[in-house]
């Protein structure tokens, strides 16, 4: 159980007589002096017929319970401090006895979260806004998880659209097997961008697109085999990134999978009455919402981006029946979700609402959008294999002994990426710099990872030290330390609800700080207090690792 529950349990086991059937709640005070919770009296007021100030000043002194070393009367809140030796066993038990389970609750009850996470284009270069909607889908993917529910991973390709008509146009016309087969998203969007230029000159071509496009959606099999096979090479580059970044979906349904799907979207919006016409396209207006309206199917008759989402929840919806569908997509995409929920809403599918759009900033270089257009092209793959070889350096100086280095350093470079961008909050823009996010001491994944190594490297110096029970803990130096570690569930509870990797990241950093402080202070082998404080090094290096396990960030033992 969590401290903070225990700590409403004990107050209401010691106010019974006080306060029946109030209900108590607590909260942090913002300045630890005033001690560890904070109980407000105002709601209490009214009922007792008195000031929350006299009922606070009484209250105070009737509380006693063997998880408190003291209560006091500030103003209107009475505030208590946590007993340390308590405490301290208390919760190096519980994570000693729960290990990874460690922080986990049952509040989903197993019910399904559907998460949209990366969703790149294919025969396109794999982009910054995709890596963050991979890295922050994955890491609220496992808190999901962690709450109790059921995640599942679902990537939506961008493998239709007229783009591809215009791309088999280029290739029949310019395009070679070999070249394509080596670097195949390279060359295919040298294609694409050379279609474009000659467009300019020659605008017969974009009909040509146009026809290309109209044949693959009727199954020609010649386009639909060129198709097939850009789609094919594409998913072989995107998977090298995935393994990179150790993220695997449960399913890849791509905008092509829901082809079949989309009459019926159709169908149903306009037996509802929904479809009105203009300029010859049909579309769903939302001026009562205050919102342009949602376009359903252009005047060629083909269906758009839109058309597919709501294809696409309609049918998470009958196959999940998710608790919530989560769709973790750059800001910029603000708009087209609010109007596929709200016309999902005026269709009376009143699950729309546990539909979330999450949105995200921008990934800046000097003060720029990373693009991967415009000449300042920015291969993912090249930014994970570079943090990878500058990680391998450091470990070079730092630690040249280091056995399975190559490993080690992949789990570094690449934490570091995930970390950079997971520890701001989501719809900030991020800077990117690979000295910053490399930096041992600085608020980067490889510090975290450097004390979580630190712990071992402590652990195996007292011979692979486990305990077996939670130690009491009663010096001062230790309880920002344990204080902290008692936080963890509640952490856990509001980066979910708050859909915050970055909480979980701070949390970390917070651990991590207040642990080495702890560690430049205190002597820990061959002290009088050995155990109990390789217990604390035990538990902080699970938590640490926990942490960074949901980030989707690994932990070596040495580094
Ligand atoms: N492929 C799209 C893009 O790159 C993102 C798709 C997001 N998911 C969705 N269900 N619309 O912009």
């Amino acid at each position: 159980m969590d401290i903070k529950t225990m700590v409403v349990q004990a107050l209401e086991q010691t106010l019974k007589d006080h306060l029946t059937g109030i209900e108590i709640t607590v909260e942090r005070p913002k300045n630890p002096t005033f001690g560890d919770y904070a109980i407000p009296c105002f709601s209490w007021a009214k009922s007792l017929k008195k000031s929350p100030q006299d009922i606070a000043q009484n209250l105070a002194t009737v509380i006693k319970h063997s998880l408190f070393s003291k209560v006091t009367a500030v103003g209107p809140y009475i505030n208590v401090f946590l007993d340390k030796t308590y405490v301290s066993k208390k919760i190096t038990n519980q994570i000693i006895s729960s290990k990874e389970k460690f922080g986990s609750n049952s509040d989903g009850q197993k019910s399904n979260v559907t998460i949209d996470l990366s969703a790149p284009n294919i025969a396109k270069p794999f982009s910054m806004g995709h890596l963050r909607s991979t890295v922050i889908g994955n890491a609220i993917a496992n808190l999901a998880e962690k709450n109790g529910y059921t995640p599942i991973r679902i990537n939506h390709l961008g493998d239709w659209g007229t783009q591809f008509g215009k791309l088999i146009v280029a290739y029949l016309k310019w395009g070679n097997e070999e070249r394509v087969k080596e670097q195949p998203i390279s060359k295919l969007l040298s294609l694409y961008i050379k279609f474009h230029d000659e467009v300019e000159n020659h605008p017969e071509l974009a009909d040509e697109g146009r026809r290309f496009f109209k044949m693959l959606e009727d199954g020609d099999p010649q386009a639909r085999h060129l198709w097939n096979w850009f789609r094919e090479e594409s998913l072989k580059e995107f998977f090298r990134i995935y393994n990179l970044l150790g993220v695997s979906f449960d399913h890849i349904q791509g905008e092509a999978f829901y082809n079949d799907k989309m009459d019926e979207v159709i169908e149903i919006l306009n037996s509802k009455g929904l479809l009105e016409l203009s300029d010859g396209a049909l579309v769903v207006t939302l001026d009562e919402y205050d919102s342009p309206p949602c376009l359903i199917q252009k005047s060629d008759g083909a269906t758009i981006y839109a058309t597919r989402d709501l294809a696409t929840a309609l049918f998470r919806k009958r196959n999940y029946d998710f608790a919530r569908s989560l769709y973790v997509v750059g800001s910029e995409q603000s708009l087209h979700f609010k109007q596929v929920k709200l016309t999902l809403q005026k269709a009376g599918f009143e699950w729309e609402r546990d539909m979330v759009h999450i949105p995200f900033g921008m990934m800046l270089q000097d003060g720029k959008k990373m693009s991967t257009r415009k000449g300042r092209v920015v291969l993912l793959e090249e930014v994970l294999n570079e943090a990878t070889d500058l990680a391998h350096q450091i470990i070079s100086e730092k630690n040249p002994n280091l056995e399975n280095k190559e490993e080690v350093a992949k789990q570094i470079g690449i934490g570091a990426v995930i970390f950079q961008d997971l520890k701001n909050f989501r719809t900030n823009d991020i800077d990117f710099s690979f000295e910053q996010m490399l930096n041992f001491d600085g608020e980067t994944g490889p510090y975290l990872q450097y004390t979580h190594a630190r712990c071992h490297s402590l652990l195996r110096k007292a011979g692979c030290f486990i305990p077996k029970t939670g130690y009491s803990i009663r010096e001062e130096e230790a309880w920002h330390t344990i204080s902290h570690l008692t936080r963890f569930y509640e952490v856990v509870k509001q980066a979910w609800e708050d859909y915050d990797p970055s909480k979980i990241a701070r949390y970390a950093l917070d651990l991590a700080r207040y642990f080495n402080s702890y560690y430049a202070k205190v002597r820990i082998l061959d002290s009088e207090d050995q155990d109990a404080r390789l217990c604390l090094v035990y538990s902080v290096a699970i938590v640490i690792e926990e942490c960074l396990r949901i980030l989707g960030i690994q932990s070596p033992k040495s580094m």
